[in-house]
Parts: C-alpha cells; sequence; structure tokens
C-alpha cells in the first residue's frame, strides 16, 4: 500500500524539498548513493574490483528542465569515464544511463536539432534527439576505454523513445544494453525482439508507479512475468542480465541458465548497492558474474524513493533516524 504513495512522491517537488532538509536523511540515503563526487566513487569501484565483482556506474539525476542540464549531465559521465579510464578496468566497470538526465524529458528542442521549424518533423515527441545527441558522445568515450553503456528503463511513456535510442546507438555501439521491465505488458515482445546475437540485455521487475492499463499491479503477476521473459532472455541469443535480489529468481535463473546449456560468463547478476550485499559477494564465490549498480552524485532523490517504495520497512528506518536526530 505506502509504495505507491511513496513513487507519487517521488515526482513531487515539495517533498523533494522536506526530504532533502529533513535531519537524519543523509545517513539514510548514505545506504544506498556510494558518494557526492566522482572522487568519493572511485575507491568503492577499486574495492569492489578487489572482491571479484563488477560494476555499473549510475551518475544520479532524471527529468531535468533545460539544455544546459541535460549538457552537464552529459559532461559528468565524460568526467565519469576518464576516471574510469585510469583504473584500467575495461568492461568490469561500464555505466548506466537515465535518458530523461540526457534530454528527453524537455519539451522540445528536436525541431532546433533538426535544422529548425522547416526542418523534418522529429519522430517523437520532447527532448528524442536531445538525448540521442547527449549520450552518444558517453558511448563513444566508452567504447574507448574498453566498456560500454547500458540504457536504465524509465516510466513507460519514455520507453519507445529509448528503445530508438538503443536501436540508434547500436548501429556503431553493438554492446550498448538496454533494460526491461517485467511489470509491463509489452516486455515479452521486447524481450523476443532483442534476444538478438551480441545484445545485452537487463532485466527488472520495474520502479515506476504505472497504470493497469499497461503493466501487472500484483506481485506474484509480475514474478510471473520474470520467469516467462528469463526463459525467453536464456533461450535466445544474447547476454542476460539478471538486475534482481529476490532469492527465488536468482534460484530461477541458475536453473534456467543450466537448461539452456549458458555457461557462467554467459550472463550475469546485478544487484543494486547497498543491497544484500552479502549475496553479491556469494554469488561473486560462486564463480558467477556480479555487477554492482553503483549510483553516486547529488540529484539523489527520484533514485533514493525508488529504493524506499521498493521496501517500506526503508521508510520507518527512515522515519525513526529523523525522530532521533
Ligand atoms: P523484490 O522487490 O521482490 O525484492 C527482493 C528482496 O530484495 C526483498 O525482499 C529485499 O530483501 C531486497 N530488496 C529489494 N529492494 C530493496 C530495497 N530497496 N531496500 C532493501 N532491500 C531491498 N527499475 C527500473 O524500472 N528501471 C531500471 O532501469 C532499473 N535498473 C535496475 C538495475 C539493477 C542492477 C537492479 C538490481 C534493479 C534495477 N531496477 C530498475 C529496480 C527494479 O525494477 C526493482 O524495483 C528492484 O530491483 C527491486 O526488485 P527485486 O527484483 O529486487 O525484487
Amino acid at each position: 500500500m505506502l509504495g505507491p504513495v511513496i513513487l507519487a512522491a517521488s515526482r513531487s517537488d515539495k517533498m523533494r524539498r522536506f526530504v532533502s532538509a529533513a535531519p537524519g536523511t543523509k545517513q539514510v540515503v548514505a545506504r544506498f548513493i556510494a558518494g557526492e563526487t566522482v572522487e568519493q566513487v572511485v575507491p568503492i569501484v577499486k574495492d569492489a574490483a578487489a572482491k571479484g565483482l563488477e560494476v555499473t556506474l549510475d551518475v544520479v539525476g532524471e527529468d531535468i528542465t533545460t539544455p544546459e542540464q541535460a549538457a552537464a549531465a552529459r559532461d559528468a559521465y565524460l568526467d565519469l569515464v576518464e576516471h574510469l579510464a585510469d583504473l584500467g578496468l575495461g568492461a568490469r566497470a561500464e555505466m548506466s544511463v537515465k535518458l530523461s538526465m540526457f534530454g528527453q524529458s524537455l519539451p522540445s528542442p528536436a525541431a532546433t536539432l533538426n535544422g529548425g521549424p522547416s526542418g523534418p518533423a522529429p519522430t517523437f515527441p520532447g527532448g528524442h534527439e536531445l538525448a540521442l545527441a547527449n549520450v552518444r558522445p558517453v558511448v563513444e568515450a566508452a567504447a574507448a576505454i574498453g566498456t560500454t553503456v547500458t540504457l536504465d528503463a524509465e516510466d513507460h511513456t519514455t520507453l519507445d523513445s529509448m528503445f530508438a535510442i538503443h536501436e540508434e546507438l547500436r548501429k556503431d555501439f553493438p554492446q550498448t544494453g538496454c533494460v526491461i521491465q517485467a511489470y509491463l505488458f509489452r516486455t515479452e515482445d521486447d524481450a523476443r525482439r532483442l534476444s538478438e546475437a551480441g545484445s545485452r540485455v537487463r532485466i527488472v521487475k520495474g520502479a515506476y508507479k504505472e497504470p493497469a492499463s499497461v503493466a501487472y499491479q500484483d506481485k506474484a503477476e509480475i514474478d510471473k512475468a520474470y520467469v516467462r521473459i528469463l526463459k525467453i532472455l536464456m533461450e535466445g541469443d544474447g547476454y542476460p542480465m539478471i538486475g534482481s535480489h529476490d532469492p527465488r529468481l536468482i534460484a530461477i535463473t541458475q536453473e534456467l541458465a543450466h537448461r539452456a546449456g549458458r555457461k557462467l560468463d554467459e550472463y550475469e547478476f546485478q544487484m543494486l548497492y547497498g543491497i544484500r550485499s552479502d549475496e553479491h559477494l556469494r554469488l561473486a564465490a560462486e564463480g558467477h558474474r556480479m555487477r554492482v549498480y553503483t549510483a553516486y552524485g547529488t540529484d539523489w532523490y527520484g533514485y533514493f524513493m525508488r529504493r524506499l517504495a521498493e521496501k517500506p520497512a526503508n521508510l520507518l528506518f527512515f522515519l525513526r533516524s529523523m525522530i532521533t536526530k
């Protein structure tokens, strides 16, 4: 019951101001956000690598409101690539991006990029073209140091644009990954389409507030859909990335991978920084590829609220920390 309320609050500016200023917030945020700056996150990446873990780094931020903010997001990722180059970890440290942070959520800069009002009509509404223009140099820079980028999945209204950008980027950088969400009715079809050789697809349950017209609302239905999609990915020709902390789904993944004859390096597990950390180490010790989604930066509000919504016990912990401060 609490989850949808927290997700609604994740889009409220009033709540953003309240939560950001609340006493005790920083302490709780630190569980999920690895630091505020790239300098703070580098030692965490080194430590993960020393433990046999891989990472995907996310500079937090989404739904920006000006083209300048979109350019700043691009530059923050380019700066991250420079730091990763120094570490020399190659594909063991990749990046995850939210296109709404790269300009996709802006109203309509596309006309300008297409040559002004008389230019060709944009295929997608809003900042689709701007997001593509901003993310391309990041993907190029990542490829130049032997790593790659995965496009996160945001709310369902953004996905046609995300998949089109993914397809476009893959023409030059076939290793570019994308995320699909089990709670959406469309996802089984997307999984079939994406299950081709060389594709990298992360499957997750889905973290946004979606209407019943497009998404399963019941947890058991979402889990069943997840397993159906897992089967499609495991039996397909792509590289499945299993984004979940759910013990049942992890066991089912291992069984399906075995049945599909996949070796341990033909799929990977992914979990979020700060969640089930012992399980990260256990799976890595078993010989699995385990990639930790490591978020950092100052614009953590949306990311943090989704983590609270996933486990309402986190909210109680948060409220308690406010009272005891
Ligand atoms: P579930 O929610 O059932 O959790 C299983 C168990 O994990 C819980 O019982 C609890 O022990 C633990 N757990 C899960 N979430 C927790 C939390 N917040 N705090 C504490 N414990 C928690 N979503 C999306 O819409 N777009 C995206 O691009 C991504 N990207 C992404 C990358 C990676 C690597 C992961 C792991 C997840 C995402 N997600 C995402 C989020 C995803 O959609 C989903 O909301 C969370 O993974 C929680 O779902 P689980 O599969 O873990 O199961």
